[in-house]
């Protein structure tokens, strides 16, 4: 009788516990992951005169992608600092040859940049059909294939994925500088790909 007491108040108390709410931080019995060693960002520490956790770089620090070069890491010229009007040579000399750049853009224009500006280019990926949708449209990515973004040289397409644009973020944390290039030269050939149909589609609009 006791110990059937004792199976029902211990199955009475597990039954209290299942899907029932409670503010206080779980039960676990190993707690290495909740309690890490570290600082988070922001928190003060007594290590540093400055008390800060979050170090400055160390002077002279040069970030990898400036070894490349200024215009390779920028897109700018490094004199005029005016936009470069193609793909540097060098990087596609890196890549072996134009098909390996234009592969390899091709990978990851459609990871990268497809969800929003649609495989083809023409702005209409999920992303922004799921934005138009909501009536947000200042978060509908732009098609390629009009006449302003068909003539902006090379390197501000590569500066417009390195740097973002207005509503649009960067993505120089996701692509390498010569993933950057490698999607301008796919952009590039998209444009290309779609110069007839987008001129007839202007052609209907303005009538
Ligand atoms: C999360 C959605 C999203 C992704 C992913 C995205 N874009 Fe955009 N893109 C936008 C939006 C939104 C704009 C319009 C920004 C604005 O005008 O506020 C834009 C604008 C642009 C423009 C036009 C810039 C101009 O001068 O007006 C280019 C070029 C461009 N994107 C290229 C790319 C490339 C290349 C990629 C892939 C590396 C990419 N985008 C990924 C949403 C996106």
């Amino acid at each position: 009788m006791r110990t059937l007491l004792i199976a029902l108040a211990l199955a009475t108390l597990a039954a209290g516990c299942i899907g029932a709410e409670s503010s206080e931080p779980p039960v676990v019995g190993i707690r290495n992951m909740y309690n890490q060693p570290r600082y988070d960002t922001q928190e003060r520490q007594p290590f540093f005169a400055d008390q800060r956790s979050m170090r400055p770089q160390v002077a002279g620090t040069v970030s990898q992608e400036m070894t490349k070069g200024f215009a390779h890491a920028t897109g700018l010229a490094a004199q005029s600092k005016a936009y470069i009007d193609e793909v540097p040579r060098v990087i596609i000399a890196e890549f072996g040859t134009r098909e390996a750049i234009m592969a390899r853009g091709q990978d990851r224009y459609d990871i990268y940049c497809a969800p929003c500006h649609s495989f083809s280019g023409d702005g209409k990926g999920m992303v922004s059909r799921r934005a138009a949708a909501l009536g947000a449209a200042a978060l509908v990515a732009p098609t390629f294939h009009d006449d302003r973004l068909r003539h902006i040289p090379d390197g501000q397409l590569f500066a417009t994925i390195t740097n973002g644009v207005r509503n649009m973020p960067s993505y120089a944390h996701n692509l390498p500088v010569n993933d950057r290039w490698a999607i301008v030269q796919y952009v590039r050939a998209l444009q290309l790909s779609q110069a007839p149909a987008a001129a007839t589609e202007n052609t209907e609009q303005s009538q």
